[in-house]
């Protein structure tokens, strides 16, 4: 089959690279040195299996990327992997895909053989789909030669590839059952048996159903957080022992109850966001559940913050020194990721702030960069400083144990935002704080 992937960002590129294992794949991005690295076999975003994937797939003539003044050439699908971020009031930023689609209708003649499938793989609001593309299929009187599809990707970062090769389960919105074949038929191919488990439902219930999995998983890490707010006031409490315990009951599973620091990323907290805003602003339904979510979510930095406070009380002119920036480990991904308002928060009790990451080094951060010292060097970060607080669970940090992590330190305070050292021995050397126990 030959696919055109309109994006080539996290979604885009990892379809794309796995998709052209049995296909032909064309990536269309409107960022120039995207293109043109992913051309060089350089992926412009860390995931493991990437370079190999890419590099294989280059060299097969199974991928390409261009930018949309490159001629498009005949497909068979077309798959829109456009960002779709928040605007500033939580609702769904859907002028990329606007203008994604707007693209492929005007070139259609030239995309056009016999029969295209015109999808939406990015995260959009129930209607979206019909709105964007049945209705201007319709309009056009290509009904017979266009199927529609809206294909909700679930692939996580930092384990894209895996995830996409692996996938729980395939969802389908789909427009006719024509449409529906097309998208089953192109990831059998590539999958074999894990695409068996594929559901083919409406375009609206696709939509709705990607912003109810991502705030159901939100919920469950929100959850969590706010028992650990409680067992840290319960002597003898443990929120790793409550939430395992709990976690074993078939009707619950364990998976997402790790509290901690809170979520991030790209997608959470715009999906939660996106969720309550279509709900309130369109549909006119309070969302309190969902509210409740983000209110909790927001409040974790501040709790790990104060962690540090309740050992050292004044921060003014102390070095502090933060480990790990991305969101979670595996990506060099920064978007929402819970360090920087942790940083700020530091910043704004005076203290003199270093930050590390394995991967992440150097980033847009914005008004960050004049609170916070970047550094490559781990040693560099933690030398002479007063407390270190650990914000993204790096093997790396993890190997190097706490009395590793401390002893460069001025200090010996260190405050695991990620529960990763619960486990473990804590050395005499070593001030110790985590949440979750009291
Ligand atoms: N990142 C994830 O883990 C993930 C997982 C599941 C779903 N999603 C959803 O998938 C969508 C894409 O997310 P992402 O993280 O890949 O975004 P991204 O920002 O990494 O990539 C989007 C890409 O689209 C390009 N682009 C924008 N407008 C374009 C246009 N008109 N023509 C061609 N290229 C254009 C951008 O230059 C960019 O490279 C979002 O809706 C997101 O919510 C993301």
């Amino acid at each position: 089959m030959n696919v055109l992937i309109i994006g080539a960002g996290y979604v885009g590129l990892s379809m794309g690279v796995v998709l052209a294992k049995s296909h032909v794949v064309t990536l269309v991005d409107i960022d120039e040195s995207k293109v043109a690295m992913i051309n060089r076999k350089e992926s412009p975003i860390h995931e493991r299996d990437m370079d190999d994937l890419l590099a294989d797939a280059v060299s097969r003539n199974k991928i390409r990327a261009i930018t949309p003044a490159e001629p498009f050439g005949r497909q068979n699908l077309v798959l829109i992997c456009v960002g779709t971020p928040s605007m500033e009031d939580g609702s769904v930023d859907l002028s990329y895909v606007n203008k994604a689609t707007d693209m492929v209708f005007e070139r259609i003649e030239e995309i056009l053989d016999d029969y295209c499938v015109i999808g939406i793989k990015s995260t959009v609001p129930p209607g979206t789909t019909r709105k964007f593309v049945s209705e201007k299929v319709a309009r056009m009187g290509y009904m017979d030669k266009l199927g529609v599809v809206f294909n909700p990707e679930f692939l996580r970062e930092g384990s894209a590839i895996a995830d996409a090769t692996n996938p729980d389960r395939i969802i389908i919105g789909a427009s006719d059952y024509k449409a529906s074949q097309v998208l089953k038929k192109l990831y059998q191919e590539v999958l074999g048996d894990a695409a068996n488990n594929v559901i083919v439902i409406s375009l609206e219930s696709a939509e709705l159903c990607k912003y109810v999995n991502n705030a159901f998983l939100a919920t469950k890490i929100s959850f969590a957080n706010e028992i650990a707010n409680i067992t840290e006031r319960v002597s003898g409490a443990d929120i790793d022992e409550v939430m395992r315990a709990v976690g074993e009951d078939s009707r619950i599973s364990p998976k997402f109850f790790g509290s901690g620091a809170g979520y991030g990323g790209s997608c959470f907290p715009k999906d939660v966001a996106g969720l309550i805003s279509f709900a309130e602003k369109n549909l006119g339904i309070a969302t309190h559940v969902l509210r409740a979510i983000q209110l909790v979510n927001s409040e974790r930095p501040a709790r790990i913050v104060n962690l540090l406070l309740e050992e050292l009380p004044s921060l003014k002119g102390k070095k502090v020194s933060v480990l790990g920036l991305a969101f979670k480990p595996g990506t060099d991904d920064t978007r929402e990721s819970p360090a920087l308002k942790i940083i700020d928060l530091l910043h704004e009790h005076g203290a003199e702030v270093w930050a590390h990451d394995p991967l992440v080094h150097e980033m847009d951060l914005g008004n960050l960069a004049k609170k916070a010292q970047l550094t490559d060097n781990l040693e560099e970060c933690l030398n002479n400083s007063a407390a270190c607080v650990l914000v993204t669970e790096w093997e790396e940090y993890i190997q190097r144990g706490l009395a590793g992590l401390t002893e460069l330190m001025q200090g010996n305070l260190l405050i695991d935002g990620r529960r990763v050292f619960t486990d473990a021995e804590i050395p005499e050397s070593v001030s110790y704080r985590t949440i979750g126990q009291s």
